[in-house]
């Protein structure tokens, strides 16, 4: 049987308790992006193991993980960390083939062989309680513990998982941002600027990049309106093509805008006042 690395007591783990607030499917958008994105990764992987990092007050969220990446690949292992020892004590009695729960922060215990890297690191609603000055730090320690190949997805959501906005990362650093949104609850893009990362939150003033962008897809949503007597869904491709065509690096293409989805290239938001 596997054996626990979770580190002796003397070790604190990296980071400090905030709140837990979770909700069962909250987090459905990010699972199904990455099971999509990531799910080849996953397959090539020898040891497709993935941490729900900060899984909160109850093991949902985890479990869900597991479900949605089993259907990419059947072997997948998800870790759930906490450092909350009480949520961890909560977690124990939803263990089962595949589903583990340890207490850890930022460090990111694995279970089994000492040096064991995961896959994938999500996560969601945890750095948003952080200080803007600690993400990159915390994103660079996170980045050190993926896998070859791995990736590190961090970001934020409303409560029910309406709305959401996250970053991916690789080892080498930040690769992309992905706006995730529930279209029929959403009145422009913009809505989306209440649930962005900590990294761009509070950069969602005029000269910054990430301003400009939502700017121009508030234009591109109004000047789609028309489209939006087909469906919302409509309307939201149009707006991304749109957005393409004006300059803005997007990754993906109408098979993921139509799921609600818009993910464009990480520098083309970077912080840094380029913004028009
Ligand atoms: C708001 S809850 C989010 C729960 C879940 N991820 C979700 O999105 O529904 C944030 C959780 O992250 C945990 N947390 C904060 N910093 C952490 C760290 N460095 N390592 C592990 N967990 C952490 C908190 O204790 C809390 O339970």
């Amino acid at each position: 049987m596997a054996r626990s690395s979770s580190p002796p007591p003397s070790a604190r783990p990296v980071g400090s308790a905030t709140r837990g607030t979770t909700n069962p499917n909250r987090l459905r958008r990010m699972d199904r992006w990455i099971a999509a994105t990531h799910g080849p990764q996953l397959r090539r992987t020898a040891d497709p193991v993935a941490v729900d990092l900060g899984y909160g007050a109850a093991p949902w969220t985890a479990v869900e993980l597991l479900d949605r990446l089993r259907t990419a690949h059947g072997d997948t292992q998800v870790v759930g960390v906490e450092i909350d020892p009480e949520r961890v004590a909560a977690a124990k009695p939803y263990e089962r083939d595949g589903l583990t729960f340890l207490h850890g922060g930022f460090e990111v215990p694995l279970p089994g062989a000492p040096g064991r890297s995961p896959a994938l690191i999500r996560a969601a609603n945890v750095l948003r309680q952080y200080d803007e000055a600690e993400v990159v730090a915390v994103w660079a320690r996170l980045c050190a513990r993926l896998a070859p190949g791995g990736l590190l997805v961090e970001g934020t959501c409303d409560e029910i998982g309406r709305r959401h906005v996250w970053v991916a990362l690789g080892p080498e650093g930040p690769r992309t941002v992905t706006f995730a949104a529930r279209l029929a609850a959403l009145s422009t893009p913009s809505d989306l600027a209440e649930r962005l990362p900590k990294a761009l939150i509070h950069r969602n003033v005029p000269g910054e990049p990430v301003h400009a962008f939502l700017r121009d897809f508030d234009r591109a949503w109004a000047a789609a309106a028309p489209y939006g007597a087909l469906s919302a869904r409509q309307r939201w491709i149009r707006s991304a093509r749109t957005l393409h065509a004006a300059g803005w690096p997007l990754t993906d293409g109408p098979h993921r805008w139509r799921q609600g989805e818009v993910t464009i290239r990480w520098d083309a938001l970077a912080p840094g006042g380029t913004g028009a």
